[in-house]
């Protein structure tokens, strides 16, 4: 039998991780939203691409939590995006209503799903959904470093005109301003791009990671960055449904790792069957450390306004 993803939320980045699913062939799609006829219609118009791609994928739209029952894994969009001049904090309390509902619908229907939560500002939202849905801390993950290092990794093979596919990067934190690129972590090819950039351009470079849904939110004027986004949480699908036992940055919930307690906040994960299957302590200098904290302290500071602290 086919594996089950629903995906809440049919805008921008949830209509394109269904995109990616079909296009990867990894699982049936249930595209849910509030407004009626979009989920429908491009579910339906999604489904008539499947002929032509030669993928064989149910993918219904609907506004139904029924149809979504039992679903592997459900990926959670919905909430608004940001636009020019807003921060993601911007979408606080707004999301904060939208996550805790759609949690509330999305753990009746399918009681041993593994969540993947994408809305922001995102480890709030995660800590929202952990809080709501009552699941053990495995399967209730954030998608947000995948994304953000795949943004470091695009910046430094355009740097270093090498191949995408021969970076790998690491970005710790949480997913806002103060997140922690660790270049001391980043290779290519295995060769540490401390040792190939230099300081002053690799800054700029971490800058600009940092800055990189800013950017897009810039050029586009109506809403957020979606493609890399979506493709980031389908990576993070792709390794659970196949239990692949990949490492890829996530919000996880921390109890003590890096000295921190209580708290969703984007470290090095271990993805599997089971979702979050194992945390990844790696030694940080202590000006990394000091920069991880500042970042969890300012994901605590929002989830202290919405009272899920
Ligand atoms: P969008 O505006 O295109 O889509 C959001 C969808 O959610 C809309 O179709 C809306 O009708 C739906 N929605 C609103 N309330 C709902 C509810 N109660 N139940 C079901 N659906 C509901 O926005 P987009 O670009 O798809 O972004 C979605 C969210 O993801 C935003 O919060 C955005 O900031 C966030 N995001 C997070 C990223 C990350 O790295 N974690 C990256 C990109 C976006
Ligand atoms: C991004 O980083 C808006 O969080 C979204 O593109």
């Amino acid at each position: 039998m086919r594996k089950k993803v629903t995906i809440v939320g049919s805008g921008n980045v949830g209509a394109t991780a269904a995109h990616w699913i079909a296009a990867k062939e990894l699982a049936d799609v249930v595209l849910l939203d509030v407004v009626e006829g979009v989920p429908q219609g491009k579910a339906l118009d999604l489904l008539q691409a499947m002929p032509i791609e030669k993928r064989d994928c149910s993918i219904i739209g609907t506004n139904d939590y029924a149809d979504t029952v039992n679903s592997d894994v459900v990926v959670i969009t919905a909430g608004i995006a940001r636009k020019p001049g807003m921060s993601r904090d911007d979408l606080l309390t707004t999301n904060h209503g939208i996550m805790s509902k759609v949690v509330g619908e999305v753990v009746k229907a399918s009681p041993n799903t593994i969540i993947i939560v994408v809305s922001n500002p995102l480890d709030a939202m995660a800590q929202t959904a952990f809080k709501q849905a009552g699941f053990p801390r495995e399967r209730v993950i954030g998608m947000a470093g995948v994304l953000d290092s795949a943004r470091f990794r695009t910046f430094i093979a355009e740097e270093l005109e090498v191949s995408v596919e021969n970076v790998t990067a690491f970005v710790l934190g949480g997913h806002g301003d103060t997140m922690v690129p660790l270049s001391r972590y980043s290779t290519v090819a295995g060769i540490p791009i401390t040792e190939l950039i230099e300081p002053a351009r690799l800054k700029e470079l971490e800058t600009r990671t940092a800055n990189g849904g800013a950017e897009i939110v810039k050029h586009l004027k109506t809403g957020s960055a979606y493609y890399a986004p979506s493709a980031a949480a389908v990576e993070m699908v792709e390794a659970i449904l196949k239990d692949k036992k990949k490492i890829l940055p996530c919000a996880a919930y921390l109890q003590g790792e890096y000295g921190i307690s209580g708290l969703y906040v984007g470290v090095p994960c271990k993805l599997g069957a089971k979702g979050l299957e194992q945390i990844i302590e790696i030694k940080l200098t202590p000006e990394e450390q000091a920069a991880l904290q500042k970042s969890a302290d300012s994901v605590k500071e929002l989830c202290t306004v919405i009272g899920v602290a």
